[in-house]
């Protein structure tokens, strides 16, 4: 999209959370919300010019139309740097049906709730020798390092049958992906680091199977569903997209919990207390801080807006989650909200997060119990200098030292 002679007055962007409310989104979109719900933001210095859509309703609806794309190789594409443009078009995710659904639908069994919920006892498990293993130590420990990393990281590993031994590979593979500094080449290798490597598991699942997930999808190559690559590509973004977000979402939402000291309590409290409370941690939190990105094919209109086809929007679903009009008090924390679930933490549409199952399960069975075993547990360092992470695609912390 060429500039604009008026994107000068066009605000920019913006990734960073504000200084002293690093939980809360920028308030600059707070406003945009309220005065101008649907306006353009500035990327590469004013040179694209996508729409911003921050009301809860309007983001729901471009996420839930078949006017938009996910391609992230289409000229009007809202991608942060301008070389990443030239990158792979990468996972499923960013392709638009049918392709899109024909690789979801390879996946859709392994995310039931029945099937997750199968997973409950081997999370608790691994909950446990992590928070056993971690209480052994004499503070301060990094409780990203110690937990909230390995956690996710050991779940995903089990449900594809990924070598738990090969984390720090994949670790830093998934650090890359997420990184807008990253540019296109970096993100490319990282991308086909993570591809090869899953190719290579494939292939040796099929000598030695296992119960797992790579297995599964090395049957369907088998069967002539899919091929070999498609089933590297879709392990690879389990992989990363399976423990990444969730690795985050445990240590901000232990921050905002050590924050709320007097909502603790409703989360030590019955299951449907804890599952509605995580949907509230997910609503305050909506980590996915890039905002989630489309392209129009068709001209689509939203009150007095005409989105052509051929232009950029982003929407920042963690602005949306904080809509007056659907949340009362939306920049209150408070775990016994009922409408938490209305949130689009995990998108909507047909791009909806496949694995929302797992993360709540982990989020559910995670939460209470860092809380009951370690009951007096304190950040060790002022909430300003933690080390939050900016320049992401998924919001969280980089260390956290923690004693208890
Ligand atoms: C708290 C943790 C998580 C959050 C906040 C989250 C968030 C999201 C969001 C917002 C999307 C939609 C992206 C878009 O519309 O552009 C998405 C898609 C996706 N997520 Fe998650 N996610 C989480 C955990 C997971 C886990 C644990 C897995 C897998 C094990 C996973 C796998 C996926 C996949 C495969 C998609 C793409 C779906 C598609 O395009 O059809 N996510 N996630």
């Amino acid at each position: 999209m060429p500039a604009k002679s008026s994107s000068l007055s066009v605000p920019p962007y913006v990734l960073d959370r504000p200084n002293g409310a690093p939980l809360d989104p920028p308030p600059v979109f707070s406003r945009l919300r309220m005065e101008s719900p649907v306006t353009r933001v500035s990327l590469w210095e004013g040179r694209l010019t996508p729409w911003l859509v921050t009301r809860w309703e309007d983001a729901r609806a471009v996420l839930g139309s078949p006017a938009f794309s996910t391609d992230p190789t289409l000229v009007g594409a809202p991608t942060f740097k301008e070389d990443t443009r030239q990158g792979p078009r990468g996972f499923f995710q960013n392709y638009d049906d049918p392709i899109h659904a024909t690789m979801r639908r390879t996946l859709t069994r392994e995310f039931m709730v029945k099937r997750v919920n199968a997973l409950r006892p081997a999370i608790s498990s691994l909950t446990d020798e992590l928070l056993t293993d971690m209480g052994k130590l004499s503070g301060p420990v990094d409780f990203v390092q110690h937990f909230s990393l390995p956690l996710p990281s050991l779940v995903i590993c089990e449900l594809l049958g990924v070598p738990y031994e090969d984390h720090t590979f994949f670790q830093a593979q998934s650090n890359v992906l997420v990184d807008f500094t990253a540019t296109g080449e970096q993100t490319a290798e990282a991308f086909g680091n993570l591809a090869e490597y899953l190719l290579g598991l494939v292939q040796k699942k099929r000598i030695s199977p296992g119960d797992d997930l790579v297995t599964r999808l090395a049957e369907q190559v088998d069967a002539g569903d899919i091929t070999d690559q498609d089933a590297a590509d879709l392990s690879a973004f389990l992989l990363f997209a399976g423990h990444e977000t969730t690795a985050n979402m445990i240590a901000l939402s232990t921050i905002t919990l050590l924050n709320h000291p007097d909502q603790i309590p409703y989360l030590l409290g019955e299951q449907d207390q804890v599952a509605g409370a995580v949907e509230e941690l997910l609503r305050y939190l909506s980590i996915v801080h890039g905002g989630l990105r489309r392209t129009a094919i068709e001209d689509f209109i939203i009150g007095d807006v005409t989105i052509r086809a051929g232009e950029g929007v982003i929407i920042p679903v963690h602005v949306a989650n904080r809509d007056p009009e659907y949340f009362t008090a939306p920049d209150d924390l408070d775990l016994e909200r009922t409408e938490a679930r209305r949130h689009l933490a995990f998108g909507y549409g047909i791009h909806q997060c496949l694995g929302q199952p797992l993360a709540r399960a982990e989020l559910q069975i995670v939460l209470p119990e860092i809380f009951r075993r370690l009951p007096d547990l304190k950040i060790n360092i002022p909430m300003e200098e933690i080390a939050f992470k900016q320049n992401t695609a998924v919001y969280g912390v980089r260390e956290l030292p923690v004693t208890w």
